[in-house]
């Protein structure tokens, strides 16, 4: 999408066609800063350290650094140490042990010469394959706001409320949750977005907010607690969020705070859609209590970060000194809840059987 009226992508191969550059995402959104990658410990320390984040472009950093691995060493060995390593970095979002398994699956099988040059080949092609996946997203999911503008008369926009941010700092470009938004705008659809400012770390105030400002996408930054009441009063018309791993019977996990946004929306009749690429569906796990939950530092809770008024970023306390903070960094929505599934193959229940039908060809 585009920042200060310019393409931008999340990551991208840099000029020596070898090492990769991300933009640091914890620096946003008062500092635009780019970091190269050049190891694969560089890798693991962006992902981890949410540098990257977000489950899409989590996958095809770990897909890059794969590839820094094999470019410092070649051998089955580097080969293992680097799955292991790079899985290790953040639990939940299941792209990322989707994108490894990918990269070995293609590589392990060549000569130790070919290896660096073939994975990097691979990043690339699934780097690309992020943009199209996420632009099939937004193509389903712009049918979906094309039916909720046909009720509004007078230039009155539809509105959606978004979580965390699915935008196009989570992936490649496009994004899963906002691609549909970028999509209805471009054609000219009158939009107001609902950013929740998700915190603890505040990814819907930090990213998703300046993302919007920077494509003139209207929206409104609300506090994590306001979407009920927004809800209430005809104020939503529906929601769109993204997904850091599915279970196989459509529940869905995602960032802390989901789960309380599509109770609200159930208990005012608002859809409830979550939009996704099938490499986020997690087929080993059969419902969402069994997905793995990040816990994370609890000065996460503790502290806020933000810009002064001098123009300094400072970090503050904001609870009594010796405070424990327990910080969970997802929830799962039950399939019950969720209206449907935006996927890049269309959109489909979120249900094992529909499922299975249109991602595996077939129930079984
Ligand atoms: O902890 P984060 O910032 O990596 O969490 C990101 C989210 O929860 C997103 O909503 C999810 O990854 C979907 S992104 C397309």
């Amino acid at each position: 999408m585009r920042v200060n009226g310019l393409p931008q992508r999340s990551i991208w191969l840099n000029d020596d066609g070898w090492s990769v550059n991300v933009i640091d995402q914890t620096r946003l959104p008062h500092a635009f800063e780019i970091i190269n990658l050049k190891t694969l410990e560089a890798a693991c320390t962006a992902i981890r350290d949410m540098v990257v984040r977000g489950a899409p472009l989590i996958g095809i950093t770990a897909a890059y650094g794969y590839s820094l691995a094999l470019r410092q060493n070649a051998s089955n060995q580097s080969l293992q140490q680097a799955y292991r390593a790079l899985l290790a970095t953040r639990p939940t979002a299941v792209n990322l042990r989707w994108a490894l398994e990918r990269m070995q699956n293609r590589i392990e099988q060549l000569p130790c010469h070919e290896r660096a040059q073939a994975a990097l080949k691979e990043a690339q092609v699934m780097a690309d394959q992020d943009i199209k996946t996420n632009r099939r997203i937004g193509e389903h999911g712009l049918e979906i706001i094309r039916q909720h503008a046909v009720d509004k008369t007078d230039g009155e926009p539809v509105n959606i409320l978004t979580h965390c941010n699915a935008g196009w700092l989570a992936t490649v470009d496009w994004g899963t949750a906002t691609a549909p938004i970028y999509l209805a705008h471009d054609e000219g659809i009158p939009l107001h977005i609902w950013v929740d400012e998700t915190r603890p770390r505040n990814q819907g105030a930090h990213l998703t907010a300046w993302e919007l400002g920077h494509h003139g996408i209207p929206h409104s930054l609300i506090s994590d607690n306001t979407g009920g009441h927004l809800m209430q009063h005809d104020l939503v018309d529906l929601c769109l969020v993204g997904s850091d791993r599915t279970a196989a019977n459509g529940d869905v996990c995602n960032k802390i705070g989901t789960y309380l946004k599509a109770l609200s929306a159930r208990d005012n009749g608002i859809p409830f859609y979550v939009c996704l690429p099938s490499s986020t569906i997690d087929w080993s796990i059969t419902e969402g209590r069994n997905i793995p939950i990040e816990q994370r530092d609890d000065q996460e809770i503790l502290e806020i970060t933000g810009k002064h008024s001098d123009g300094s970023i400072k970090t503050v306390s904001i609870a009594p000194d010796n405070t424990v903070g327990i910080n969970y960094a997802f929830d799962v929505t039950p399939a019950r809840l969720i209206t449907g599934l935006i996927t890049e193959k269309g959109v489909s229940e979120a249900s094992r059987s529909a499922m299975q039908i249109k991602f595996q060809g077939s129930p079984s």
